[in-house]
């Protein structure tokens, strides 16, 4: 037999090399390269001698299987692919365990067989959680293995139309003899589940925890061989969760699910606009709406902000739900631009039902709600903001208008302030529209621009 060759791994990103080295070659990464026993397995094609197809003669890809949890099929694109793979990526406790479990349920509960792997909680653990919120099923059928060799016997022998594996960093190959959780581990599993899916015509879940850096632990090299990665997000002490779509072969990115963690397991939220806005009768100062886009839903969000006398040199900028650096720019532009000191003051910002968001259309609310704190003088009744702005402190405009602000109408909304030229779309969804060119505008009609500052 041939002595055993040294191969080497980077722990990130999973390249491989023949030699240690200080430095992965790929990313970048220092001192990650780990001794592996066995060199790397090659790429086996999970279909055995592929020929060349004429695209014209071939079917419409295989019906999906709808889960029966709407918020969960439309973020998969309508369903999930017969023979595909999945990564549901969260941090520890978030819920997707939970998820998982009761989409295991909706599915068996519409006709489909369904197998749920654990590795992480024993069996009377998982049947009693359930049980408690109604999850149990003559269909559902749940394996407390880690020896992926037995799961693809069982899958093989009960011809399930989902597996749900929970999780990736549990599950070992016994033939490569690598700790599990490691990268040769985890790549040796995705693949041998790729055959399985392809062969058994099941859609494969697999959970992947995430670490703190907002990595799933182990190697980005998983989420290349899988063909649709979504992510649950939350705060931890907050009951909104969101679910993300970050990569998916068979429908678009952009979609999210919106769920609430309750003491049945999770929710959907069906109103999710109603859910962000913080409901009272009176408008208080520092708190403005807006709207933005979440995939292609418009979302009624309140921006709320808390602008103090600081003590500091460096006075603190403190953003949850945005980007800090946003945060930064908008509080420089109103300083500049809207003529509102805040050189001496702390400035927090946040959102209120614990929503992340990126999108630039909601500058013109951040810079609303700080400028109402700092000038302690409510914004008037009724009103929404919707806009980008910019450096020079002008008032961009943003996509989607009309979808925009017909939900702000919806919910009550009355007046809107946008940027110049999106009338026309304004006047469609009924509200009065406010233009602005720039911040200073801005400030002037909503009644808190000050002369003298
Ligand atoms: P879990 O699905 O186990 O998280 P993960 O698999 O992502 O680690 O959910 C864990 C948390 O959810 C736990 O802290 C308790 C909470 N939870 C509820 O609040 N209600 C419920 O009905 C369930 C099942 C869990
Ligand atoms: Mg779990």
């Amino acid at each position: 037999m041939k002595a055993e060759k040294a191969y080497y791994v980077c722990s990130e990103c999973g390249e491989g090399s023949a030699q240690w080295l200080g430095r992965c070659p790929a990313c970048g990464s220092f001192g990650t390269m780990a001794r592996e026993s066995r060199e790397p397995p090659g790429r086996r094609s999970a279909l055995s001698a592929a020929r060349p197809l004429r695209m014209v003669e071939l079917g419409d890809e295989a019906p999906r299987l709808r889960i029966g949890i709407p918020e969960l099929d439309r973020v998969l694109g309508g369903g999930a692919v017969p023979g595909s793979l999945v990564l549901l990526g969260g941090e520890p406790g978030i819920g997707k365990s939970t998820l998982l479990l009761q989409a295991a349920h909706a599915l068996s509960a519409g006709g489909a067989r369904v197998l749920l792997v654990s590795g992480e909680e024993s069996a009377s653990q998982i049947a009693s959680r359930a049980r408690r919120i109604g999850c149990l099923h003559p269909e559902l059928y749940l394996l407390c293995e880690t020896d992926l060799g037995r799961v693809e016997e069982v899958v093989g022998d009960l011809e399930p139309r989902v597996v749900v594996l929970d999780s990736l960093q549990t599950v070992r190959c016994p033939e490569v003899d690598s700790a599990p959780g490691g990268v040769s581990q985890m790549r040796e599993s995705v693949l041998r589940l790729q055959v399985l899916a392809k062969e058994s015509g099941a859609t494969v879940f697999l959970v992947g925890h995430v670490t703190k850096e907002g990595l799933l632990a182990g190697p980005r090299l998983v989420e290349h061989m899988v063909d649709c990665v979504l992510y649950f997000e939350g705060e931890r002490f907050d009951s909104l969760r969101v679910l993300r779509a970050v990569k998916n072969r068979f429908g678009s990115v952009s979609e999210v699910g919106i769920f609430e963690m309750t003491d049945g397991g999770l929710r959907e939220v069906e109103d999710p606009s109603r859910h962000f806005l913080d409901r009272r009768s009176e408008p208080v100062s520092g708190t403005a709406a807006a709207v933005v886009m979440e995939g292609r839903r418009p979302l009624v969000v309140e921006v709320q902000a808390l602008v103090v006398p600081s003590k500091l040199p460096a006075p603190k900028r403190v953003s949850t739900g945005i980007d800090q650096r946003r945060l930064a720019i908008d509080v420089a532009v109103l300083e500049r631009k809207g003529r509102i000191k805040l050189d001496d003051r702390d400035v927090y910002v946040g959102i209120s039902g614990g929503l992340r968001i990126v999108e630039p259309a909601l500058d013109l609310a951040v810079c609303a709600a700080v400028a109402s704190s700092r000038r302690d003088r409510a914004l008037p009744a009724g009103t929404v903001l919707v806009g980008e702005v910019s450096l020079t402190g002008e008032v961009r405009p943003v996509s989607r208008m009309e979808e925009r602000l017909r939900e702000a109408s919806r919910l009550g909304f009355t007046r809107a302030v946008i940027s110049a030229g999106s009338h026309r779309r304004a006047r469609l969804s009924g509200m009065e529209a406010v233009e602005v060119e720039d911040v200073k505008d801005t400030l002037v009609c909503l009644g808190i621009y000050a002369q003298d500052r």
